[in-house]
């Protein structure tokens, strides 16, 4: 059982990919406690403000060290948290292994920054890891916290079926996936790969390593070559 505490100042973005599919159903049976935290509801502004003008100058607003010190104050009083982890662009970029590694943990804390930023005194006296999730700005770390629970909580014992299993997604072996089909075999002219029809289980099993790895060398040659150099 994974425990995520969420920090943010606009929870409602939470609301829907939290309460449904492989989340919501791993959160109804039990397998991963997510709990949101409105970040307003810590301020000690009677406006519940968090979020100030910064120092020096400069466009946008910044977000101030006492709601999120006094947040994740309380949450630490009552668990131990292995990360505190905030999402944010300048940070390293997300991947396959890290997120194996962080759904092993059993209570973390995702920290959501909005606006310009966060004070850096929160980065530097609570936040234990950051992540980007890639090379493009968001409008702030509830989405790429949304993904970054995601791909932790399918990843948890008994939330996958075996028919779904994790380890034959894209990255797991350090390839992208091959392409798959379903019925009808025949679908407006277009047909479907006549070995996957075969019931030929090793051939299968080879077409579609072989597929995967044509498709990572096409749009993924860095993988590509990372996956060639390890053999
Ligand atoms: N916040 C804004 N943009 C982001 C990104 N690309 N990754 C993580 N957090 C972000």
């Amino acid at each position: 059982m994974m425990r995520i505490d969420i920090i943010s100042a606009v929870p409602e973005l939470l609301k829907g990919p939290l309460d449904h599919s492989i989340v919501g159903r791993a959160r109804k049976s039990g397998k991963a406690e997510i709990v949101v935290h409105d970040l307003r509801t810590y301020s000690t502004d009677k406006h519940g403000k968090v979020d100030d003008y910064p120092f020096g100058g400069g466009a946008g607003l910044v977000m101030t060290p006492q709601p999120v010190f006094d947040c994740i104050g309380s949450l630490r009083q009552v668990r131990k948290y292995q990360e505190v982890i905030f999402p944010t662009p300048d940070a390293p970029i997300l991947d396959q292994q890290t997120v194996n590694k962080l759904s092993l943990h059993e209570n973390i804390i995702i920290l959501c920054g909005h606006y310009k930023g966060i004070d850096q005194r929160i980065r530097d006296e609570l936040v234990t890891m950051e992540i980007s999730i890639g090379d493009y700005v968001l409008s702030g770390g509830e989405l790429p916290a949304m993904v970054l629970v995601d791909s932790m909580v399918r990843l948890l014992p008994g939330v996958l079926g075996d028919a779904e299993s994790a380890l034959d997604d894209s990255f797991q072996d350090g390839l992208l996936s091959p392409p798959v089909y379903t019925r009808p075999a025949s679908f407006r002219g277009l047909g479907v790969p006549e070995i996957l029809t075969s019931g030929n289980h090793e051939r299968i099993r080879v077409w579609r390593e072989e597929k995967a790895l044509e498709r990572t060398r096409e749009v993924r040659p860095d993988l590509y070559g990372n996956f060639i150099n390890k053999k």
